[in-house]
């Protein structure tokens, strides 16, 4: 089990990163000790804030030495809560963002080196001054960072067209959990040297080490978009459409999100500002973006809808007519989690199945859980287009606030048993945190999970690395046992 920090060793870090880097002040940590969904409320021994990799690896180098918990954290914005610290306050919260620099950004290479503390945001404004575009979107792109973007593998609202994370880190700098330096920002397309530890840091959630900067590979500028809300009967029509319009616009369809009429209701509800698209309240719909490139003509989506509403797959459609109604609708659809949060609780789930087969799961995995869980309501909605959906369950109307923690992780383990069935993923995106740990050590594949946990130990023997999210904590402390008794 990793140490309390000392007196001296806490004081040492003050001395380490000076007032800008060291906090113990509770107002200043306040924020950053519950997580986005405010489930999960931890303590921490300090917060670090170092401004560079070299204070990074210091500090790993410090807490490997005295046996101290690091808990990497950047805009805090984790749906499992990844980044928040054990309620022990033993471990000490390592914030990157104060590393917010865009260190390099070349527009003819197509990459932009950031630091782990820049903003989703900040990118995209960068690149877009520099007439290039990083592709990859989501709601929190106002507050998650690069480093927190990498560990999770994030996903979002563009993958159908650019994929997750994995496909868009050209290289990685990060602190290896024993304090060194792993410099891998190279800008080489090709490298063969053995194992892949870029692949094998994006996803791993802080447990492996301090993802430092990045090397994130960029996309030509949008010269023109359409953006279009279509109303829909079922997520079967959606995906039938989907398939349609990228026929009749190759290349072009970026986004495909589904959207039940229950969550639209919510985001209306909740959200100040916003209206329904459309004049009739369909049971499902669609936010679809096409895109072209500067140069080439707009993206003919509005003649693509008209027809696919001819042939019956779609019931209704808007066009946005100006790029103040493509955000206003986009809004609609990245406003669901917080309308969602304001509305009350519910049990969320990240599920994913084979794309073909996410229609029929969201119908009869639906039906099974309201018909398990009387008073229940589904509200699943998200990335049908990657066979990803956020299955939630809402409680039955009236129900009190234990409900969450007395009824739903029975609703959990009944969808989480369902998706497994179905051959899918408990997280498709969002992660395995502390939320999902238990879950995954239940239906994970033994050797996926005895492969994760020997790596875990190879990597991190001292077990400080972020502990208690992904793997259980214990995984690093069965090394010592297990090698204390090797000859
Ligand atoms: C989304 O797709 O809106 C995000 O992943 C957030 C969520 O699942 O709540
Ligand atoms: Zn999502």
């Amino acid at each position: 089990m990793p140490n309390p920090p000392s007196p001296a060793v806490l004081s040492e870090l003050e001395t380490m990163l000076g007032p800008r880097g060291f906090t113990r002040d509770p107002q200043a940590t306040e924020p950053w000790l519950t997580d986005w969904r405010r489930r999960y409320r931890g303590e921490a021994a300090a917060m670090l804030s170092p401004a560079s990799s070299a204070e990074v690896a210091a500090i790993v180098r410090l807490c490997a030495a005295e046996r101290v918990a690091i808990v990497p954290q950047g805009g805090n914005s984790s749906m499992v809560a990844g980044a928040t610290p054990d309620p022990d306050g033993h471990s000490v919260l390592l914030s990157l963002r104060r590393m917010n620099r865009i260190r390099s950004l070349d527009a003819d290479s197509g990459l932009a080196v950031c630091e782990a503390g820049v903003i989703l945001a900040d990118l995209h404004s960068a690149a877009a001054e520099a007439r290039r575009r990083f592709p990859l979107s989501l709601a929190a792109k106002g507050s998650a960072t690069v480093g927190g973007l990498v560990a999770t593998n994030a996903g979002g609202t563009q993958v159908l067209r650019f994929g997750t994370m994995r496909g868009l880190v050209q290289g990685l700098e990060a602190v290896l959990p024993d304090g060194s330096l792993l410099e891998g920002l190279s800008p080489l397309r090709k490298d063969n040297r053995g194992y892949d530890l870029k692949q094998l840091l994006i996803g791993s959630e802080g447990t492996l080490g301090v993802v430092t900067a990045a090397s994130l590979k960029l996309v030509p500028v949008i010269g023109a978009r359409a953006v279009a809300w279509i109303g829909l009967r079922s997520p079967d029509q959606g995906l039938k459409l989907l398939r349609r319009l990228e026929s009749a616009l190759p290349d072009a369809v970026e986004s495909f999100e589904i959207v039940p009429q229950s969550a639209l209701a919510l985001v209306l509800a909740h959200i100040p500002g916003t209206r329904a698209p459309l004049g009739e309240a369909y049971p499902w719909n669609a936010l679809v973006e096409a895109t072209a490139p500067e140069g080439a003509p707009e993206p003919a989506l509005a003649e693509a809808l008209g027809e696919a509403l001819e042939g019956g797959l779609a019931e209704d459609a808007a066009i946005a007519s100006s790029e103040a109604q493509a955000e206003a609708l986009w809004r609609l659809r990245e406003s669901i989690s917080e309308a969602e949060q304001k509305d009350g609780p519910a049990a969320k789930h990240d599920v994913s199945v084979e794309v073909s087969a996410m229609p029929r799961f969201m119908a009869e995995a639906a039906a099974a859980v309201e018909a398990r869980f009387a008073g229940t309501r589904v509200n699943a909605f998200g990335h049908l287009g990657d066979g990803n959906v956020h299955f939630n369950v809402r409680p039955p109307a009236g129900a009190g606030p234990g409900w969450l923690i007395d009824e739903s992780p029975a609703v959990t383990a009944f969808v989480h048993d369902l998706v497994a069935a179905a051959g899918g993923s408990i997280s498709a995106e969002h992660g395995i945190g502390q939320t999902k740990l238990a879950e995954l050590e239940r239906l994970g594949e033994p050797a996926r999970l005895s492969a994760m946990r020997a790596i875990k130990r190879a990597l991190d023997p001292l077990g400080i690395m972020n502990p208690g999210k992904l793997l259980s904590a214990s995984t690093g402390q069965e090394s010592l046992a297990e090698s204390a008794v090797r000859p």
